[in-house]
């Protein structure tokens, strides 16, 4: 049907729903769509409620203010963000119902973003388990415990590519891959929104920050972004696309400035890409403040200059900020902006609203406490992901697991046994009481005697070495010493950008003291992003990359330590060598003179007088080369796994066809492990440049020793091709590269081609 009838039929119905309800307050939801009770609504309402909707007020905790609360009653505020106390969510929504004109339900925000009071690994650890389902099931759990105490509304997941570990917020991010970020943002998604908004324990998901936050130049937080359409199409919108299409019912502006204009303040963004091209229909809010930050950025003049621009560009609602209450009425009344736009604005919150079923909640439902039985599946999950997110990085002489033999093991470190700073950053609501550090763990399971332990280091930041002897002391005594270090919380996340990345402190001197010991030293790093730890490596014989591991992440450690389970982790970002070499990652395009290893000589080799062109003019640095530490998707096993007989169904294709590829994977080690496999593409010419390789499909399996599977996996031309700077998806004809193998240097490789 077209549009026109399409109005005239809604209009007619709303027509004929406003008789009803004039008639008899019938129940519309049982008759009418949520489109046509919306609109039904809308005809009802006042300018004044209108823009009421489009507005979010923080809650400043404390009693219920008699401001706020005649505010609900008016319809002035159409949500409330960091309110977590059930009675007051309650009392809220009771204003709103019960006394307000229209009875319009308020939507409760917070930010869960690994977790409610049950806390998960930090999203760049839950990245590294590269295990979708695990972190749907915790996504899941997080909303069950934060909609419990009435939340409705989940700012997360948040799905900036992040690939420059300066950036605090690296830590909330699932890495620099647009693939596996696009997957994991998904699985988070469907855990938090469930199958049905509308179900007791689904809250309405929102997907952050549109867009390209994650390149801010220099990895400054906030910082200005410069990036061509086609790195936009083809790096940073995916994961974004993959949400609308997953469903997700909100979007939030970034920060940042994107191309000379602020996010909150930009069409391209919201009005051309998201509410045009990809036709989403849930509703844009804003970030805190963020469109009075476009004073600040030199974009707006005034704060009605910059309400008119962020209303033109999109932005529904405005996060914690007063520009559109201030401002909007006036705007209309000088016809700067139509009734329409309010509409169209407001339409899509109310729509949000009826799809969660927030005009029928149940104000007498009272909240209970999250049951033991409950809190203990909330942590086993949060375990199992804890287990999974862990990196081996570095294993000599099977340093891990621990040797049964040991009789003391030494424990040391300022992140060995604190509760609060092993959860990492974003935990508003997280029950440290619920803790497991490695200290209490290793105890558990080793027996108390059997452990020594010093803190060596205050905090992270700590340089007081006077306790430094003492360890030293402990590590000659035990068999083994175990070290547990990192970055403490507030180190990392929103605003916590670091320009150098070692160690904070004096840690790298307390690794160098420990090593003094001559004992195996096994180093445990806990932080949300990769730390330059190349030379710190040298005296470890095992390095273990935990991240910020969560409730339950010391349980995990000591029954990886000891062996129960291998580490499976996976790298879901680059390690540099040095901060010098940022931004460095994988899918890195190849330049017209690529950086070969063999064509390095380290600058203390070179020799003197040297002509100028004999290094080989080819893109590296004559300090570092060009290759990280560690690549993207690497990780160690306690096993060994081997790939072979990696065959394709055929050496051409149409774009219309499938590629079946397939190879074997055994596990020739002594220990049953999970590996993640992955599938690497490269498209070796194209009309712009492809990068050198991009994940294209991963799969975690568990193979018992001795044990051979073989693996397919199946491509299709939605996997081969690109966006042109239009957001046009090409593929083009011609050669393929393929990989397979357990990270992105690839094991076994062939060609194929399209036609
Ligand atoms: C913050 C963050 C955003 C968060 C919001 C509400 O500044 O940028 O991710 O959801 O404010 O806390």
């Amino acid at each position: 049907m077209n549009k026109k009838y399409n109005k005239v039929l809604i209009l007619l119905c709303s027509f004929g729903i406003f008789q009803a309800v004039a008639q008899s307050p019938v129940s519309l939801s049982k008759k009418y769509t949520i489109d046509q009770q919306v609109e039904e609504l809308l005809g009802r309402m006042t300018l004044d409620e209108k823009i009421g909707q489009m507005i979010q007020s923080n809650s400043p905790g404390g009693k219920l203010s008699e401001e706020l609360s005649t505010a609900i009653k008016k319809g002035q505020i159409g949500s409330i963000l960091n309110e977590v106390r059930p009675e007051i969510i309650r009392e809220m929504q009771r204003l709103a119902i019960e006394e307000s004109r229209l009875g319009i339900p308020l939507l409760i925000g917070r930010d869960v973003i690994h977790g409610f009071n049950t806390v998960f690994p930090i999203n760049i650890g839950l990245a590294a388990t590269f295990n979708p389902e695990l972190v749907k099931e915790g996504a899941a759990i997080a909303a069950r415990e934060a909609t419990n105490v009435g939340l409705n509304w989940n700012f997360a997941p948040m799905v900036d590519v992040s690939r420059d570990p300066r950036w605090g917020r690296m830590a909330e991010s699932f890495g620099e891959d647009p693939h596996l970020v696009s997957a994991m943002g998904v699985a988070m998604l469907k855990g938090f929104q469930g199958d049905d908004l509308a179900k007791e324990y689904s809250m309405a998901a929102c997907a952050k920050h549109f867009a390209a936050y994650g390149a801010a130049e220099g990895g400054r937080d906030y910082n200005t972004v410069s990036l061509s359409e086609a790195d936009l199409w083809n790096i940073y919108f995916p994961p974004f696309h993959a949400l609308k299409q997953g469903g997700v019912a909100t979007f939030m502006t970034g920060f940042n400035e994107l191309n000379g204009i602020p996010a909150s303040g930009n069409s391209y963004l919201f009005r051309e890409v998201l509410k045009g091209k990809w036709k989403f229909e849930g509703f844009v809010v804003s970030d805190w403040n963020s469109i009075g930050e476009m004073l600040e950025h030199g974009n707006a003049a005034n704060e009605a200059s910059a309400a008119l621009q962020a209303v033109r560009a999109g932005v529904d609602m405005e996060m914690a900020g007063l520009i559109y209450r201030n401002n909007l009425h006036q705007l209309i009344r000088s016809e700067q902006i139509k009734v329409a736009d309010i509409d169209e604005a407001v339409r899509r919150i109310l729509k949000v609203k009826y799809q969660l079923g927030l005009f029928s909640i149940d104000l007498n439902r009272h909240f209970e406490e999250i049951s033991e039985e409950l809190r203990v599946k909330h942590l086993a999950v949060s375990k199992r992901s804890a287990l999974q997110s862990f990196v081996l990085l570095k294993n000599d002489n099977m340093a891990l697991p621990l040797a049964s033999s040991i009789k003391k093991l030494a424990v040391i470190g300022p992140m060995s046994d604190d509760r609060y700073e092993q959860l990492g950053t974003w935990i508003f609501d997280g029950d440290t009481t619920m803790t497991i550090t490695p200290l209490h763990a290793l105890k558990n399971m080793m027996g108390e005697d059997r452990i020594l332990y010093e803190k060596g280091l205050e905090t992270t930041r700590s340089m007081d070495t006077s306790n430094f002897e003492k360890a030293l002391n402990i590590a000659k005594e035990a068999d083994a010493v175990v070290l547990v270090l990192g970055e403490e919380s507030i180190l990392t996340g929103e605003a916590h950008s670091r320009a150098k990345l070692n160690f904070p402190g004096a840690q790298s001197d307390l690794i160098k003291k420990v090593s003094e010991s001559g004992k195996s030293v096994i180093l445990i790093i806990m932080t949300s992003r990769p730390l330059i730890i190349e030379e710190d490596m040298k005296y470890c014989d095992a390095v273990l990359y935990a991240w910020h591991p969560g409730s339950m992440g010391g349980q995990a450690l000591a029954e990886v330590l000891i062996g129960l389970e291998s580490p499976s982790g996976k790298l879901p970002v680059t390690f540099p060598r040095t901060e010098g070499q940022i931004p460095i990652y994988y899918s890195h395009k190849n330049t017209g003179r690529p950086y070969r290893k063999d064509s390095f000589t380290p600058m203390e080799e070179i020799p003197v007088r040297s002509f100028q062109t004999s290094l080989g003019n080819t893109s590296h640095y004559i300090d570092y080369g060009a290759a990280p530490l560690f690549p993207f998707g690497y990780g160690l096993s306690y096993t060994k796994f081997e790939y072979s007989d990696l065959k394709l169904s055929r050496k051409e294709m149409s774009p219309t066809d499938s590629l079946e590829v397939s190879f074997v994977l055994s596990n020739k080690g002594t220990y049953e492990a999970e590996e993640v496999v992955q599938l690497y593409i490269r498209d070796l010419v194209g009309s712009i440049t492809r990068p050198v390789k991009e994940l294209k499909a991963f799969r975690r399996l568990r193979l018992k020793v001795g044990e051979q599977i073989s693996v397919t996996f199946t491509i299709g031309s939605d996997l081969l091709g690109f966006f042109d700077k239009d957001g046009n998806y090409l593929v083009e004809s011609g050669e393929f590269q393929i990989w397979v193998g357990g990270d992105s240097e690839g094991e076994l490789n062939q060609i194929f081609s399209v036609k």
